[in-house]
Parts: structure tokens; sequence; C-alpha cells
């Protein structure tokens, strides 16, 4: 009996071991992927092919006021997302001063050509795009996108002729509302914007059988706003280790949280905010190596719910 057992126990703590030799030699393979020169993940944006890099910055409440502490934590973070081969930067008219920090930051570095900018206006105002170009210190932008969607008549001819006229190259729809989904809808089926900006994190996938159907069956990008329900899902997870499962396809919590919206072929781009140049080489490791499929993300799900 006292043999028996012995083997039972021996033979559970070899499977532990080789399970765990496994899980860490997996482990060590994704931060290895994570350091070197893999292939950066990449998406098209369907109504042009245009290649872009799947993580980008939201700049949403972090470079509110233009001084220089602002100025000098944008930078940093604006050249950790250039230096990890990301591109896309996601501002408002409405950010507080967040379109006159980037646009400082831009010009001083000359880095304009490298980023794709991505602004939003109120309304389809000429003034407000003035304003907005003069801030960000650029004769035009990547996206101009129209903010807040919540009535199924906005129109984007204003945008459409302004993307004609070459002040954007690229026209697009947000909202963050989901009362306001159907809104979108209708905009999204009627006008055929390039882009399409929705909240969407682990925790809140209300997108996922609305929007991103839509999304895809009229050829729209997607930018997922708010990726980590602006911090709430670091909150839910704080003081607990990245399972061992999850540690085959991410580093950290936030590439945990970011490759599940990425698993999604319909994602565009991500567009997290962060003022924190660490948290941005964070960001965009989620380029890097393997994503979840579809088991993993139910079980990502899971995890999520059951916190
Ligand atoms: N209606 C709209 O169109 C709309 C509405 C809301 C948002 N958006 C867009 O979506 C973007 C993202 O939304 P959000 O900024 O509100 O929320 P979020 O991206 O979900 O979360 C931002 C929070 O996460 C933290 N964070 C970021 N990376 C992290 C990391 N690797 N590890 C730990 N913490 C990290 C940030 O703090 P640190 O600064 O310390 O990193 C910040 O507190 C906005 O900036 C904006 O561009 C659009």
């Amino acid at each position: 009996m006292a043999i028996r057992m012995t083997r039972r126990i021996t033979r559970r703590d070899f499977a532990a071991l080789a399970g765990g030799l496994l899980v860490s030699a997996k482990a060590v393979s994704i931060k290895a992927l994570a350091q070197t020169e893999t292939p950066l993940l990449t998406r098209a944006i369907p109504s042009s092919g245009e290649s872009i890099a799947a993580v980008g910055l939201g700049t949403a409440y972090v470079f509110d006021e233009d001084n220089e502490t602002t100025r000098s934590k944008a930078d940093a973070v604006v050249q950790a997302l250039l230096k990890n081969g990301g591109r896309l930067v996601d501002t408002a008219s409405t950010y507080g001063d967040a379109e006159s920090v980037l646009g400082e930051v831009t010009a001083t570095g000359g880095l304009r050509d490298k980023l794709f900018i991505a602004t939003k206006l109120e309304a389809p105002d000429a003034q407000e795009l003035k304003r907005s170009l003069a801030r960000l210190k650029t004769a035009k932008v990547d996206l101009l996108q129209l903010h807040n969607v919540s009535r199924k008549q906005q129109s984007l001819a204003r945008f459409k002729e302004w993307k004609a006229q070459g002040v954007c190259r690229y026209i697009g729809i947000t909202c963050t509302t989901r009362r306001d989904y159907p809104a979108v809808e209708a905009v999204l089926e009627r006008e055929k914007p390039d882009f399409v900006q929705i909240d969407y994190s682990l925790d809140n996938r209300g997108a996922e059988k609305t929007i991103l159907p839509l999304a895809a069956e009229m050829k729209a990008g997607v930018l997922t706003a708010i990726p980590y329900g602006n911090g709430r899902l670091f909150h839910a997870v704080h003081g607990k280790q990245l399972p061992d499962w999850a540690r085959v396809f991410a580093n950290s919590w936030g590439q945990f949280f970011l490759k599940y919206l990425l698993a999604d072929p319909r994602v565009t781009a991500v567009i997290p905010g962060t003022a924190d140049p660490a948290h941005m080489t964070d960001n965009t490791g989620a380029m890097r190596g393997p994503l979840p499929d579809a088991d993993q993300r139910r079980r990502m799900v899971e995890f999520v719910e059951g916190l």
C-alpha cells in the first residue's frame, strides 16, 4: 500500500513537474519571442490594404495639461511606441491639451511622418478641424473621426469632402456607450466610414456580437477604445499572478488583456491609454508571440468572469 501510494504520488509529482517545466519552457520561449525580432503583429486597414501595427496609444486623460512634465512624459511614451514598432496615436479635440502636447512632441522630434495620427471632432465643423490641425502642428491627419456618434441620421458628408481634399486619409466614427450602438450601426451602414472606434475589453464584450460583425461586413477597420476598462481590469487582478496556462502567450496582465482583443481578426488595432513609457513597452509586447486560440479565449473570459 505504502509502495503504491508512493508510486502514485511520484507519478503525480512527476506530471506536475513535467507540466511545470513545460509551462516554464513555454514561458521562457514567449519571453524570448517578445524580446527578439519576431514578426510584429500588423493588420491591414480594410478600405486600403495599408498595413498598420496593431497596438497604438490612446491619449484621453493622460496628456490633459500642457506643461513641461506632461510633454516629457508624452515624448517618452511616443518614443517607446515607435521604438517597439507602433505608429498609431489616438487623440481628440476634447482631450484637454492632448492635441497640443502631441503636436509639440511630434514637431520637436520630427516625428510626424513616423506616426499615424487619429483625432476626433465633436461635429463636422471647419473651425474645430482648423483648431485641431493647428494644435497637432500638421497639415493633415491620418484618421479623422466623428466623436461619440449618438444619432442615426448623423452625416459624414463633410468628413468625406475633407478626405477628398486630402485633409485626412481616412474617416471614422467613435462610440463608447452601449445605448448608442444602434446609432453607430445606422451610420456605419449608411456612411461606410473607413474605421469605427468602439469600447471593447475582456470584461466588456458587447461589441463582439453587434459592432464587430457589421464592421467586417462594411469593411471598416476597428479600433478598440478603453481596452483595459480604463484600468478596471488591472484592479480586478491586483495581487494575482498570471495563470501558468496564459504564460504561453502573455508576459504580463496587460498583454493578456490586449491579446484577447487582438486574437479577433476583425480588430485592426487596440489603443490603450498610458502616460508611462514602461507600460507603453509592455503594451506593444502584445504584438509579439502567439495569440490565444478559441479555447484559450473562452478560458480567459471564464477567468475574468470568475474574479
Ligand atoms: N468615445 C471615444 O471615442 C473614446 C472614449 C474613451 C476612450 N477612447 C480612446 O481609448 C483610449 C483608451 O482608453 P482609456 O485610456 O480611457 O482606458 P484604458 O486604455 O482601458 O486604460 C488606461 C489605464 O490603464 C493603465 N495602463 C495602461 N497600460 C498599462 C500597463 N501595461 N500596465 C498597467 N497599467 C496600464 C493606464 O495607467 P498608466 O498611465 O499608469 O499606464 C490607465 O490608467 C483613450 O485614450 C482614447 O484614445 C475613446
